[in-house]
């Protein structure tokens, strides 16, 4: 049976950094509240770079780290839930900007566990035998869809894309992958899209904006993350011994030191760069990814689980080995 792997990662964040005193002169908020609740210090956010100009810089590092051309792609995913426009899809904006042949290039929504999904897709995807390489990408413009009268929300997002080159393996890299989603009929976490039209006359489309009831979803993501953690390890018959790092979705610095309480782990072992980065939902998990490979972090032949979170209800999570 064939598997699967991780040939290069990459990874591209805008370069305006918005710092919370920069947020200060926004909302009525603080340095300190942000920090301690969050524990995010700055993040980068777009001006004039929409997501796949994200997109395709994450895409060239890691075709680079690959050492692959686009002519060796057979499959692009982008997972995303602010693309460019409602179509055509970012990735089939990135199949030509990259030069590709024509291939299968699609776009998915899972929120903040798109990427995860996208994983899951690709995997199954090359392990079919059809594709020999794919590129999966998580790009976000969220802070575009941000109320900067709302401080509950606006200053918890970034911007950002990261990008896996994936392709066939002989031996067993990827161990496990799970995906999940149990649907939020509460509205939670959503942004509205167009409204339906009423006789026949054009709406007046009101801006949509990204809402989040914070500690339902905080309450949700503390309870998933350790279980996420608990089924990849029963799932692929490891301990947590056999593990070098967890890198989880980086929504609240917060939501990882409880879910290491929970799981009774040292907290070192938990990989964060919220702080710099804030919450890049479906970028969040690949740019974490990216910057543990590039810092030193992870090394070839280290075993990690990643794990994501976020708007559906989503989650899901994979035991990859370097
Ligand atoms: O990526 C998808 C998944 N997303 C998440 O996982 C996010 C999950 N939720 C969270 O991370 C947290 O709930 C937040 C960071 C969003 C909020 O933290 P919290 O500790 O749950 O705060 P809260 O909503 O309970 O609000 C506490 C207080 C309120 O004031 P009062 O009512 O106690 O007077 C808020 O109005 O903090 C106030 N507050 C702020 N104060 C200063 C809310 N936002 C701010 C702010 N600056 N930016």
């Amino acid at each position: 049976m064939s598997h699967t792997q991780v040939l290069g990662t990459g990874a591209y964040r805008p370069d305006n950094i918005v710092t919370n005193a920069d947020m200060e002169k926004l909302v009525d908020t603080s340095d300190e509240w942000i920090q301690s609740r969050t524990g995010i210090k700055t993040r980068p956010m777009t001006i004039d770079e929409n997501t796949s100009d994200l997109a395709y810089n994450a895409a060239l590092n890691a075709m680079a780290d690959a050492n692959i051309t686009a002519a060796d792609l057979d499959l692009i995913i982008v997972a995303t839930v602010t693309p460019d426009y409602q179509f055509p899809g970012v990735s089939q904006l990135l199949q030509k900007r990259l030069g590709c042949r024509p291939i299968p290039a699609f776009d998915i929504n899972a929120a903040c566990s798109g990427f995860i999904y996208a994983l899951d897709i690709a995997d199954k995807m090359l392990k079919s035998g059809t594709y020999k390489t794919a590129l999966i990408i998580g790009a976000e413009t969220l802070t575009k869809f941000a109320d900067y009268d709302d401080r509950n929300t606006c200053v918890l997002f970034g911007d950002g894309a990261g990008a896996f080159v994936m392709g066939r393996s002989t031996e067993n890299k990827i161990k496990s992958i799970i995906t999940y989603a149990n649907g939020d009929d509460q509205g939670y976490l959503k942004m509205d899209g167009y409204p339906l039209k009423v006789d026949f006359k054009t709406p007046k489309q009101a801006r949509p904006f990204l809402e989040m009831n914070g500690q339902e979803v905080f309450k949700f993501a503390t309870t998933v993350l350790p279980r996420i953690v608990k089924e990849l390890l029963e799932d692929a018959k490891h301990t947590i011994d056999d593990i070098d790092i967890i890198i989880a979705h980086q929504a609240n610095k917060r939501i990882i030191d409880k879910a290491a309480k929970t799981l009774k782990v040292d907290a070192h072992m938990m990989f964060s760069n919220i702080e710099h980065t804030g919450n890049t939902s479906a970028a969040s998990v690949p740019l974490a990814i990216d910057e543990a490979i590039k810092t030193g972090r992870l090394k070839k032949g280290d075993r990690f689980i990643t794990a994501a979170f976020g708007a559906g209800f989503t989650w899901g999570g994979a035991v990859i080995e370097l």
